[in-house]
């Protein structure tokens, strides 16, 4: 038989009094939920990135943009350029546009599900945790651990994705009026440290007497249709340097690292390779390479530097940007990876 909703409410919530993760956006369980700014920030942060990754990410934010309406003020470029390293950088262009909007309203956060999903970038996901945690609304938060803790427990043996109806509604049902909030919370702590997908400890989980899935081995589930590889993509990056400082340029605003600082590249993206075109004439030397892992494909990025010519004057719009502080360019990581490679390769040649 299912445990009731209210078992898995109060088991849940027992165990999270205990053992609820100590993060710098959270208040500890069973007191008033934290400011709406610091819990939609950390929410936009933790779409498919860890915990560990973000809080000193969240830190550095929060102290340079302490409200909202710092942030919305905020310069684009220096923006994009804090997120740098955090990846999907599609979201820092959307956490901008939503500060401003919620500047352009007074700078509160409506206080509804319903209401903050009108914002830019908050998804269902997002727009529920932050009416939970932030205004105690009964909302339904599913974030990929709440997804796998509620198919262990009842055992739910569709695949993933087409489970994920059966799934929401099975949450919506255990969802609870009071402490929706922490609920949402212990479902991901849970997920995270004790409902693991793999070597879960249910000998230590709260919900182990109810759970359907672990008699017959809690890994079986949630069930996934098999994956398809991802594909490797090949590319080049163009290293122009004149006088100390290198040529960057600003990729354009929408697709994929829009809107950062980089390279000059040959136009690979996530679709297709690049042409290898470099963006000047003069010649060029291969100078190895680096690998990425982006969330559907892998780049093998060629470095290419440049070694002969007039570098004086280019098509793309950029800046030269000093060596001696290239770390404060905000290079996403894969051109972070190829300039560290490429001020090795220049070091070498000059000694
Ligand atoms: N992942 C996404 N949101 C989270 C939160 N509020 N606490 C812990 N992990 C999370």
């Amino acid at each position: 038989m299912d445990a009731s909703a209210e078992t898995v409410q109060s088991a849940l919530l027992a165990w999270y009094q205990d053992y609820a993760r100590s993060l710098p956006w959270r208040n500890p369980p069973g007191q008033k939920p934290p400011d709406p700014y610091r819990v939609w920030l950390s929410e936009v942060m933790l779409q498919q990135t860890t915990t560990a990754a973000v809080a000193p990410f969240f830190d550095r934010f929060l102290a340079r943009w302490p409200r909202v309406t710092d942030l919305a003020a905020a310069a684009d470029e220096d923006v994009m350029a804090a997120w740098a390293g955090l990846g999907y950088y599609a979201r820092a262009r959307n956490l901008l546009a939503c500060a401003r909007a919620v500047a352009a309203r007074g700078g509160t956060f409506p206080a509804t599900e319903a209401e903050l999903r009108q914002l830019p970038g908050l998804g269902a996901y997002t727009a529920a945790a932050v009416a939970a945690i932030a205004f105690e609304e009964a909302a339904t938060v599913v974030d990929a651990n709440v997804e796998r803790v509620i198919a262990r427990l009842y055992a739910i043996d569709q695949p993933l994705p087409a489970a994920r109806k059966a799934i929401r509604a099975r949450a919506e049902v255990l969802t609870p009026s009071d402490r929706p909030g922490d609920f949402a919370q212990a479902l991901m702590d849970l997920g995270a440290t004790i409902c693991t997908s793999r070597n879960p400890r249910c000998l230590l989980c709260p919900l182990a007497e109810g759970c359907q899935g672990r008699l017959q081995g809690a890994e079986l589930y949630p069930v996934k249709t098999a994956k398809v590889a991802r594909p490797t993509r090949t590319g080049s990056a163009f290293w122009i340097e004149r006088q100390g400082a290198v040529w960057l340029v600003t990729r354009p605003g929408k697709g994929l690292l829009g809107g950062m600082r980089a390279l000059p590249d040959d136009g690979w993206s996530a679709r297709g390779n690049g042409d290898g075109t470099p963006p000047i004439d003069g010649s060029w030397t291969a100078a190895g390479g680096v690998r990425h892992t982006f969330s559907h494909f892998d780049l093998e990025l060629q470095l290419m530097l440049h070694s002969g010519g007039d570098c004086s004057r280019h098509p793309e719009q950029g800046q030269w940007w000093p060596l001696d502080r290239i770390d404060d360019a905000g290079l996403p990581t894969v051109f972070a990876k190829v300039a560290r490679l490429a001020l090795a390769q220049t070091a070498e040649m000059g000694e």
